[in-house]
């Protein structure tokens, strides 16, 4: 008797059903009044006395596989699921999940993004639709002057002039209107300009601007900030120079370099044998942009500075070619799959 539970046992371990039929089915076969089960429990009461206490404990827990192994059968009918069809193996590892990867611009910029703020700059968007105020008046760009040439830009409309955003500048002006001094805040944003497209250029790319508006905030301010955010960026050993130049909306105004990455400022190809790479402009704001935005730049000074996140990007991981950004091939893309 003994060996009939275990072949029982076994029998109902491994049992399945195909539909609710045949979990009925195997129901009346192991527990109706006339099942299996049942059957051996009449038999038992002859069962001879000494054995008894082995055979009951083994019965009993006959039945209790048999009631589960039903239940559970019939739940997964439950929800109108059919069954498992026979051949498919449902302990087998499921097919590897491929997370995608974050976009390199996209880690760059949550790196610059997070340089800045702990040194205490927030973060604050604007449109990229723009008007001509935001675009270039109040940033001091006079209608007509030559400076606006420098950026080739996209208009949706004339008279009112209504723009593609050329530079995230825009959004400097934007948050002074609305803001009042002390201010630290990064402008992270896509920008566009009518370029031809190479591998060095883009009709759009993608910028970080810096404003900082305090009394007293002076030039080393700026640089001690910038410095700052080359070390963090690109190393403790990285140098930054500062060189004049001209914005309408700084002064003085000035292009920061990085003391090349790649050949760590013995001369190659990257940076053009100079040992030094172009990385941002900057300079002090001009007293007629702050006069623009309603703060007096008798009591406030400010610095800013703009940066392209592809340049830092192209920098950074030694991309040759602007264009990679855009096209969204996977091959490029999964290169970045370990960086966050
Ligand atoms: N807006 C400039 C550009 O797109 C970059 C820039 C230069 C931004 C100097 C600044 C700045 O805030 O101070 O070329």
């Amino acid at each position: 008797m003994i060996e009939k539970i275990h072949t029982l046992l076994k029998e109902i371990r491994e049992t399945t059903a195909a539909s609710r039929e045949e979990v009925e089915q195997l129901r009346l076969k192991y527990l109706s009044k006339k099942g299996l089960i049942p059957v051996l429990f009449d038999e038992f009461k002859t069962c001879p006395p000494e054995m008894k206490r082995e055979v009951g404990k083994l019965l009993n827990e006959l039945k209790d596989q048999a009631q589960q192994k039903i239940e559970l059968l019939k739940a997964g009918f439950e929800n109108g699921e059919e069954s498992v069809p026979s051949g498919i193996d449902m302990t087998r590892p499921v097919r590897q999940f491929e997370p995608g990867t974050r976009h390199p611009l996209s880690i760059v910029r949550k790196e610059i993004l997070d340089i800045f703020s702990r040194i205490g700059f927030t973060v604050f968007e604007g449109p990229e639709i723009e008007d001509d105020w935001h675009n270039f008046s109040a940033l001091n760009f006079p209608p007509e002057h030559p400076a606006r040439d420098m950026q080739d830009t996209f208009f949706i409309s004339k008279d009112p002039d209504i723009t593609l955003r050329t530079h995230t500048s825009s959004v400097q002006v934007r948050a002074m209107e609305t803001h009042k001094p002390p201010l630290r805040m990064t402008f992270p944003g896509r920008v566009f300009r009518n370029e031809v497209i190479s591998a060095r250029a883009h009709c759009i790319f993608h910028q970080v601007e810096g404003l900082s508006v305090d009394k007293n905030v002076s030039f080393a301010d700026l640089k001690q900030a910038l410095m700052y955010f080359a070390k963090e960026m690109f190393g403790e050993k990285t140098e930054i120079r500062l060189r004049p130049s001209y914005f309408p909306f700084t002064e003085p105004s000035g292009e920061m370099d990085v003391s090349c990455n790649i050949c760590g400022g013995k001369g190659c190809n990257i940076c053009k044998n100079t040992g030094w790479v172009e990385i941002l402009g900057c300079g002090m704001v001009d007293p007629n942009v702050l006069e623009n935005c309603g703060i007096d730049p008798r009591i406030y000074s400010g610095y800013a500075f703009g940066m392209g996140i592809e340049r830092i990007t192209m920098l950074k991981y030694q991309i040759k070619d602007v264009r990679l950004f855009f096209e969204n091939d996977i091959r490029f893309l999964q290169q970045f799959i370990s960086a966050f």
